[in-house]
């Protein structure tokens, strides 16, 4: 059965401190959520130990923001997928639109970082999502379908059901700007779609698709009433526990 999943980016926010504090109230605060409504965190690398600690027990999972392209050794400044496990990670973000725009994340890297996750038993959220310039081109089928075909047909169908999509419309991200739930739906729904295509229609209804890009307790209930859209990814409404929660409660 599809997972549905909320899943919180911290992005480089919050101190040790101050993350550990968040992740104790987004464990009391989504103590009562349904069984079929997985909760994720994503702090910094920093802050994984901590909390992970602090998630011990409760259903809470925990995510790294990316991860090294390198199984180990002289990588200064990376961290290895079995750095991550060894701390109880389950999940890892990939593909974030930061690190493809601000640190040269592409599509090759993405297809080893990928491949190294799964072989060591870490969960993948792969974000793909357009620009401003190529949604207003009418580009952004063309640059999802591109970007799922580049990192995700490299996998097998047993290897994709550890990975989530997320879809996250950069000129929607921290801007305050939502795609509206249609906007959302057809893309999700072409994404779902394109994955039918290779790997088949039972395989494609398995695969959570999470939408990104402000996202909050206000928009969140019309956009996962869509039939394709199975959570979100949160990003600036992840820092607090009540909004993160009151968006996980829209489903
Ligand atoms: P936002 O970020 O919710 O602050 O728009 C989402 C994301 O980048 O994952």
């Amino acid at each position: 059965m599809r997972k549905y999943i909320v899943a919180g980016n911290w992005k480089m926010n919050t101190t040790v401190p101050e993350g550990v504090e968040l992740a104790k109230a987004v464990v009391e605060k989504g103590k009562d959520l349904p069984a079929n409504v997985e909760l994720v965190v994503a702090p910094p690398f920093t802050h994984l130990a901590p909390v992970a600690d602090v998630l011990k027990g409760s259903k809470v999972a925990l995510s790294a923001q990316n991860c090294a392209d390198h199984e180990k050794g002289a990588y200064t400044g990376e961290v290895a997928v079995n750095m991550l496990t060894s701390l109880g990670c389950k999940y890892t973000i990939l593909g974030h639109s930061e690190r493809r725009q601000y640190y040269g994340e592409t599509d090759e890297k993405l297809v080893e970082k990928t491949r190294l996750a799964l072989a060591n038993g870490l969960d993948v959220i792969l974000c793909v999502g357009e620009n401003l310039e190529e949604r207003e081109a009418g580009r952004h089928f063309d640059v999802c379908e591109a970007q799922i075909k580049n990192v995700l047909f490299n996998f097998s169908a047993e290897e994709l059901k550890h990975i989530v999509i997320a879809y996250e419309p950069v000129w929607a991200i921290g801007t305050g700007k939502t795609a509206t739930a249609a906007q959302a739906e057809e893309i999700h729904a072409f994404i779902r779609k394109t994955i039918a295509a290779q790997f088949g229609a039972e395989a494609a209804e398995e695969v959570s698709i999470l939408y990104g890009g402000s996202c909050k307790p206000s928009n969140a209930k019309e956009l996962f009433a869509e039939k394709d859209i199975d959570g979100g990814l949160i990003g600036g409404a992840a820092l607090k526990a009540d909004d993160f929660i009151g968006i996980a409660v829209s489903f």
